[in-house]
């Protein structure tokens, strides 16, 4: 589904993804994980069509995604309803003036009429368990309550794909514990999860491979998440443990 070959970028001069190779069934839940700056927000972006190779091929769906293509409505429409892209930041990704707006938008962008966009974002409220902030400002949500919100918008198109980068921070505890539930559940009901995460105790739960990033911003290993505890020289040396960090 997801299928990236040497792929390669730079912001003006920086480094930020070296030589990735990449593939990534459909289905699957994986985990990408590195210290800060290694390029996991780079990649996600990448593979959202916000950025473009500088070398390289990405194909979603065996098509290679190029700014060309994505130029053309009609391709970019379709491409956006099947990969979702929820932000590190979700100040970035909210805009409208209620959370209804908000999660409307997305539907009406693809043109649908506004009994069925009416209906979407009920089931999305429902989902969440958000519909008493249907009608408050996105901008005045606390931090948890606006990632329910951009999750939301992200659902709403139904896409077949999401991904989600670093969507545990900032949650208390018992909002990460029903983010990893209700991720178990999207995926156990067929959608592929991408997830950046530094979270070493969750991630385990989140998904069954994890692609840990070294800093020089290429990928280190590409193992199950099971045995991410069994490397912890590797995770010491890619800086996602400190150096007296112990397993127990
Ligand atoms: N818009 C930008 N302009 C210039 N450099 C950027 C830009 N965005 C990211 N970078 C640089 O690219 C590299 C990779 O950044 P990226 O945001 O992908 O890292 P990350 O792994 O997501 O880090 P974090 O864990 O802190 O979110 C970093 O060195 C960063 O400084
Ligand atoms: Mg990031």
């Amino acid at each position: 589904m997801i299928d990236l070959k040497d792929v390669s970028y730079s912001y003006e001069g920086i480094n930020a993804l070296n030589n990735i190779n990449l593939h990534i069934e459909k289905g699957e839940a994986v985990a990408l994980m590195g210290a800060n700056g290694t390029g996991k927000s780079t990649l996600l972006k990448l593979m959202n069509g916000l950025l473009s190779p500088d070398q390289g091929v990405y194909r979603f769906d065996q098509e290679e995604i190029t700014p060309k293509k994505l130029k053309n409505t009609k391709f970019s429409k379709a491409f956006h309803q099947k990969i979702g892209f929820v932000f590190q930041n979700s100040d970035t990704q909210l805009f409208c003036a209620d959370v209804y707006d908000e999660i409307a938008f997305g539907p009406r962008q693809m043109g649908m009429n506004e009994d069925d966009v009416e209906k979407r974002v009920n089931d999305c409220l429902d989902l969440l368990g958000i519909q008493n902030f249907k009608h408050r400002q996105p901008y005045h949500l606390s931090g948890g309550e606006k990632r329910k919100v951009a999750i939301a918008c992200v659902l709403a198109l139904n896409p077949e794909v999401l991904v989600l980068d670093e969507p545990m921070n900032g949650l208390d505890p018992r909002t990460q514990r029903w983010l990893v539930n209700f991720l178990n559940t999207l995926n156990r009901s067929g959608k592929t999860l991408i997830i950046s995460t530094h979270n070493l105790d969750l991630v385990q739960e989140l998904s069954k491979r994890a692609i840990l990033f070294d800093e020089n911003h290429s990928i280190a290993a590409d193992l199950p998440s099971e045995n991410l505890f069994q490397e912890i020289d590797l995770l010491k040396k890619i800086n996602l443990v400190d150096e007296n960090y112990q397993h127990y």
